[in-house]
C-alpha cells in the first residue's frame, strides 16, 4: 500500500476484504486541508477506486477534528489569479468521479472545507460530539468547495443562511435532525458503528451499489422527470448483472446471496 504524507490509508480495514479506511493526518493543525493533503486524498481515492477488491471507503479524521477547514496559513496571502493558476479546486472536483461509496466518519470539528469534504462524501456518520459549520464568514470569506450549495440542500434555505451568515456551528443532533447526517452515535463507538454500516454496504452487489449511488446523486443534479428516467435505466441495467440473478434467486431459495461483483 502506497504511503502518503498527509493521510493514512488502511486496506483491508479491520481485516475486511472489501473495506478501506482513509484517515486525514495533520493532527497539529486539526487536519487543515492543505493542497497537498487534498491531493493525497484524491490520489488515495483513485488508488482504491482502481483496486477491484475495495467496495467501500471510510474517510475519517481524529478525536478532535475531522478537519477544521482549508489551511488558512496556506490561503492568507492568496490572490484570485494565483488560485486560478494553481487550480485550487482540482482535487475537490474529482471526488464525484469516485464510483464506490464513501462514508465520512466525523468526530470533533468539521468546519469550512472540512464540512464541505464530509458533505462531498456519500453519507455522514457523526459522533455525538461532532460539530459542523461553515465559519468562513468569520475570516472574511465564504465557502468555496460547495458549502453554500450542499448545506442549503441539506438544511433548507433559512437554516443554511443562518449558519453561513453567522458562522455558528451545528451540533451533531441538529445535523441529524436536518438530514445532513445519517446517524449520530456515541463518540467511543464511532468507528465500530461506521464499520458496521460499511459492512452492510460491502456485502451488497457492488454494481447495484454503484448504480444506486449514481441515481441518488442524480437527484441533486437533475429535474425530477430526468432523475426518474435515469433511475429507471439504472434499474434495468442491474438486470444485466449476475448479481441481480443471484440476489433474487437467493431470496427465493431462502439463503444468503453470494455476490461476485459481476
Ligand atoms: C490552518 C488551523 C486551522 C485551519 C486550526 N488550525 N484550524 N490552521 N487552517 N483551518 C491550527 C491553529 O492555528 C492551531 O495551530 C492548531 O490548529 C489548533 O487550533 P486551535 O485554534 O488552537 O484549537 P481550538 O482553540 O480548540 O479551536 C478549534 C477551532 C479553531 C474552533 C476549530 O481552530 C478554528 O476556528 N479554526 C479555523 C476554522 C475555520 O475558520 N475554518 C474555515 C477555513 S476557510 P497552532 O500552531 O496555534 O497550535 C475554509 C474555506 C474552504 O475552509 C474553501 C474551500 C477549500
Amino acid at each position: 500500500m502506497k504511503k502518503f504524507e498527509n493521510i493514512l490509508c488502511e486496506f483491508p480495514y479491520r481485516g475486511h476484504p472489501h473495506i478501506a479506511l482513509v484517515s486525514l493526518n495533520r493532527p497539529k493543525v486539526l487536519n487543515a486541508l492543505s493542497t497537498a493533503l487534498m491531493q493525497d486524498v484524491i490520489d488515495c481515492f483513485f488508488m482504491l477506486e482502481d483496486n477491484t477488491d475495495v467496495r467501500v471507503i471510510i474517510l475519517t479524521g481524529n478525536d478532535k477534528a475531522f478537519a477544521a477547514g482549508a489551511d488558512i496559513a496556506e490561503m492568507v496571502e492568496a490572490t484570485p489569479i494565483h488560485q486560478i493558476q494553481e487550480n485550487r479546486f482540482r482535487s475537490w472536483k474529482q471526488i464525484p468521479l469516485i464510483t464506490k461509496p464513501i462514508i465520512a466518519a466525523v468526530n470533533g470539528f468539521a468546519l469550512g472545507g472540512g464540512c464541505e469534504l464530509a458533505m462531498s462524501c456519500d453519507l455522514i456518520i457523526a459522533s455525538d460530539t461532532a460539530k459542523f459549520g461553515q465559519p468562513e464568514i468569520k475570516i472574511g470569506t465564504i465557502p468555496g468547495a460547495g458549502g453554500t450549495q450542499r448545506l442549503t440542500r441539506a438544511l433548507g434555505k433559512s437554516k443554511a443562511m443562518y449558519h453561513i451568515l453567522t458562522g455558528d456551528m451545528l451540533d451533531a443532533h441538529d445535523a441529524e435532525k436536518a438530514g445532513l447526517v445519517a446517524k449520530v452515535v456515541p463518540t467511543e463507538s464511532l468507528m465500530n458503528e461506521t464499520f458496521e454500516c460499511a459492512k452492510l454496504i460491502a456485502n451488497k452487489a457492488p454494481v447495484a451499489i454503484k448504480l444506486a449511488k449514481e441515481a441518488v446523486n442524480a437527484a441533486f443534479e437533475s429535474p425530477l422527470k430526468e432523475g426518474l428516467e435515469f433511475e429507471r435505466r439504472n434499474f434495468y441495467l442491474t438486470f444485466a448483472s449476475q448479481d441481480q440473478k443471484e440476489g433474487m434467486r437467493a431470496f427465493l431459495e431462502k439463503r444468503e446471496p453470494d455476490y461476485k461483483g459481476n
